[in-house]
């Protein structure tokens, strides 16, 4: 056999063989980016690895006037264009698409809910789906109750079956804005089937953090204060803001990415290990750990975060414009392409290790990675002079791309004489496993479809996050401390890299 042939046996098992209990998802915003992009190319998917059940079916709503057909063919579109997988499996996608209808709501009607749920009734009876609905709110986040209410007067969230809504986030935009949308949807849905997306939980990697930690036994015993001196947590982009110029000029980089994304890599690189796998336990955990962060109050936010604002610069050879160029942006907007935090975990594990986070648009290079980075060795035994080329032990938790995980060591320079150097232990999930992971979508579609909460987001952990950004957010709006800006292609402000010299540290360059 040669070896290109021979099976990889770390290869076998990477197909999710679990098949949901059948159901009608209603994708409310189908004709919009979200489900473009994300949701249907990820329902194909699915049905192309046989996760669909027989009989599952999905019905796009929204304000638009298209007929079944014309959505078909939007679908079909979207599909051929972002589907995780190519080239498109022809009878694959044809029965997916059969399985797709359409109905116009306007979110404000109550006859509309009505009428959607008379087709949904139809296909119950057309397809066997006893009753089971899942309702995808894939539009902007002030329709989110609106929807929810209405499911409720047209009687949609009860009956037979099981009844869950997905919400994306952000949900909220400050703590009260968030309980109060708990609220109206605990009033329709009960909060095990409230799910709430935050798609870094899907990505692979990120769920790896767990693997990592809590299926190894060499790894835990050094997770803390004794040995770690520092984690740092980078969730960089290229990319400016696109065309999203109205949200995020009301968002910015603490509400977009902070508050969710980079919180919870926080959370899962530093909560203690969980019971079980299971949402609850998962949950538990992450939420101890949040409410241990200590919140930034007073001066402390003076001291220990930092807001930037891209101008225009460069990024990978191509110039591009400041932030307050950008389209459906203010002209003198104040609000950050860039935050960086110096947190604390007040908790016996951390105590005095910082976690520094930052997030920013036009950075020079898309990354996102948790890095440990560990204490010096307590002697010198070598040296010095022969220790000079070395840095402390870091492993590094990459989440994307070129996904894996390092280990930094020193070794000795094969030489005469003894210097040392530090070296990288690598794993890579590509050349390791042999496939790309799937799409964050398609597990969190099916893990929904199964009614497995564990990787979506509760609504004491959105609360717990809230409560940490808030304070934050509010003495930035008054603010402090100061805007910086940085060129686009710049790794943010200068006051970043003052935030960890600061400390005597520096960022890790990814
Ligand atoms: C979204 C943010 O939640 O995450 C975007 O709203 C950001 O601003 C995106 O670009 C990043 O996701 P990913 O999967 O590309 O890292």
């Amino acid at each position: 056999m040669k070896v290109e042939e021979a099976p990889n046996p770390l290869a076998e098992g990477l197909h999710d063989y679990r098949v949901a209990d059948t159901a009608v998802m209603v994708i409310f915003g189908a004709t919009g980016d979200l489900s473009g992009r994300k949701l249907l190319p990820a329902l194909y998917n699915l049905a192309k690895q046989r996760s669909l059940p027989a009989g599952f079916a999905v019905v796009g709503a929204a304000m638009s006037d298209v007929t079944d057909d014309a959505f078909r063919k939007l679908a079909s579109e979207k599909i051929h264009q972002f589907s995780r997988t190519k080239p498109i499996d022809d009878r694959v996608l044809e029965a997916f698409l059969s399985s797709l209808s359409y109905v116009k709501v306007d979110f404000s009607k109550l006859d509309d809910f009505r009428a959607l749920a008379q087709r949904l009734q139809e296909l119950d009876s057309s397809r066997h789906i006893p009753g089971n609905r899942i309702f995808y709110c894939a539009t902007p986040p002030p329709t989110y109750q609106t929807i929810a209410l209405q499911l409720q007067a047209a009687a949609l969230n009860t009956g037979g079956g099981f009844h869950r809504i997905v919400v994306e986030k952000p949900f909220g935009s400050d703590l009260n804005s968030a309980r109060e949308l708990t609220q109206t949807l605990q009033k329709v849905f009960p909060e095990n089937s409230v799910y709430r997306i935050d798609h870094y939980l899907g990505k692979e990697t990120v769920q790896n953090i767990l693997a990592f930690r809590f299926a190894n036994s060499i790894f835990e015993p050094v997770w803390n204060a004794n040995l770690i001196d520092s984690v740092q947590i980078t969730v960089a982009e290229e990319i400016g803001i696109e065309q999203r110029g109205a949200y995020y000029d009301q968002a910015g980089a603490l509400r977009d990415i902070v508050q969710n994304h980079a919180l919870q890599l926080v959370a899962l690189t530093a909560m203690e290990p969980p019971l079980a796998f299971d949402a609850t336990a998962v949950r538990d955990e992450k939420v101890k750990v949040l409410r241990a962060v200590r919140p930034l109050l007073g001066d402390d936010i003076a001291k220990s975060t930092v807001r930037g604002q891209y101008t225009k610069g460069w990024v990978l050879g191509e110039q591009v414009i400041g932030y307050c160029d950008e389209k459906n942006v203010a002209p003198d907007s104040q609000t950050e392409t860039f935050a960086a935090l110096r947190l604390s975990i007040d908790n016996w594990r951390w105590a005095g290790v910082p976690f520094y986070v930052r997030a920013g648009k036009r950075l020079p290079k898309s990354v996102t990675e948790i890095r440990v980075q560990f204490k010096r060795p307590p002697h010198l035994t070598f040296g010095r002079e022969a220790m000079q080329e070395v840095d402390p032990n870091a492993i590094t938790l990459r989440i994307q791309p070129e996904e894996g995980i390092s280990l930094k060591f020193g070794a000795k320079v094969p030489s005469a004489g003894l210097r040392i150097r530090s070296v990288n232990m690598d794993f890579q999930y590509l050349t390791s496993f042999l496939v790309e992971a799937p799409e964050a979508y398609e597990r969190l579609l099916l893990d929904c479809m199964i009614g497995d909460p564990t990787l979506f987001t509760r609504a004491d952990e959105v609360e717990a996050a809230w409560h940490l950004i808030d304070p934050i957010e509010e003495s930035w709006r008054n603010g402090v401390p100061p805007l910086g800006m940085y060129p686009g292609g710049a790794w943010g402000p200068e006051a970043a890299t003052m935030l960890l010299q600061a400390d005597g540290r520096e960022w890790h360059r990814p």
